[in-house]
């Protein structure tokens, strides 16, 4: 036990104290940004098992790492998400358990996710428009995510964070709008870039790229924004932005116009095992390898996991073309 550091220390100094983990690729969504309209997902055994999440998340936290973030595809579409969601919630270490979701799943989950010790949330809205929201998303179903929402606001939890990816001339008129839903209720929102993760048809990216500075000039009409200070470790890629009369906070995540590599502090795993030292890069490590090996032990994983430290690259280099800089999708990839 004791040859293992106390923390995850990367080759330019950077903590990682945040592991983000899909526990699906799949999702009853298929968003334009994210998915093509006819996906492959990943065969049932190549997806890591509930049991073997859990053991990547004890091996984490015993290194030092206090922040779990599920994602997907979907992660609450995963038969058994809840047991898991459990187990990680009792890890001695974690100060902090978040989960990434469409919102489909939460006014039936919503409860029993805050009971198991979920303390944020991230709930993806684009649209307050019906139809709008069936065509970003090809499949969902507006008034389940917003009864979703609801369910997850009367619960209480510490944080409730809507995510809207922008696309120019598809969503960007509700950009005042979403402000105003987010204020009635006192939660966050997030305003994201479109990042060139795998190879979609439906949208040019180059022609619908949003910068995150054009949002903010449509929102400062109705609302003056306060800047809340350059993102810290603990705010992640979004830098935000208060408004005098609200408690709700607007957040920026803006991949291509405002780099935030120096300050991360994020590794994930995609559903199929894979940790990911950057969303931006390819560098990765297997550690479904090493969970199946025969006689497989915690601290082999836990090797594994310290020596990624050295491939984590410095920096993604995303431009705005519309061709991905990375061929997988965003949910092969977690978020
Ligand atoms: P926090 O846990 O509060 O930091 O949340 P978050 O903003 O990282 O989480 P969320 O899952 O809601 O992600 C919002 C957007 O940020 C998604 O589009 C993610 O792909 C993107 N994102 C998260 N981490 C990174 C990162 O390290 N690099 C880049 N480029 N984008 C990221
Ligand atoms: N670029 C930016 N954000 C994306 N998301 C999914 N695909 C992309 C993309 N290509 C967002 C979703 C969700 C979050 C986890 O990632 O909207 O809020
Ligand atoms: Fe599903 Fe989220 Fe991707 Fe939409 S963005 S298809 S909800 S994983």
């Amino acid at each position: 036990m004791s040859d293992f550091p106390q923390q995850l220390i990367d080759r330019f100094g950077r903590r990682v104290d945040y592991v983000r983990l899909s526990v699906t690729d799949r999702c009853d969504f298929r968003c334009v940004y994210c998915m093509a309209e006819d996906m492959t997902f990943v065969p049932k055994p190549r997806v890591l098992s509930l049991e073997e999440l859990q053991q990547i998340g004890q091996a984490f936290t015993e290194l030092g790492v206090s922040k779990i973030r599920l994602t997907g595809g979907e992660p609450l579409i995963r038969n058994g998400v809840m047991s898991l969601v459990e187990s990680l919630g009792r890890l001695p270490g974690l100060r902090d358990l978040a989960i990434t979701t469409n919102g489909s799943q939460l006014q039936r989950l919503a409860p029993a996710l805050r009971a198991a010790g979920v303390n944020r949330l991230n709930i993806s809205l684009d649209s307050l428009n019906s139809r709008r929201f069936r065509q970003l998303t090809r499949t969902g179903n507006l008034d389940q995510v917003l009864a979703g929402i609801d369910a997850a606001v009367n619960t209480g939890f510490q944080r409730i964070r809507l995510n809207a990816v922008v696309l120019r001339g598809r969503n960007d008129d509700e950009v005042p709008a979403l402000v105003n839903f987010a204020r009635d209720r006192g939660i966050d929102l997030a305003f994201i870039e479109e990042m060139p993760l795998g190879q979609i048809s439906e949208h040019n990216r180059a022609e619908t790229f949003m910068p995150s500075e054009a949002i903010r000039e449509l929102i400062e009409v109705e609302h003056p924004l306060e800047a809340l200070g350059d993102p810290g470790a603990s705010d992640g890629p979004s830098r935000y932005y208060r408004m005098a009369d609200s408690n709700s906070r607007i957040g920026f995540i803006s991949p291509h116009s405002h780099n935030f590599c120096h300050l991360c502090n994020r590794v994930r795993v995609t559903a199929e095992g894979r940790l990911l030292l950057c969303l931006g890069n390819e560098h990765s490590v297997d550690l479904r390898a090493i969970l199946r090996q025969p006689n497989a032990t915690l601290d082999d994983l836990k090797h594994a996991i310290v020596g990624a430290m050295d491939v984590k690259p410095e920096r993604h280099y995303f431009d705005h073309s519309d061709e991905p800089s990375i061929l997988r999708f965003m949910n092969t990839t977690g978020g």
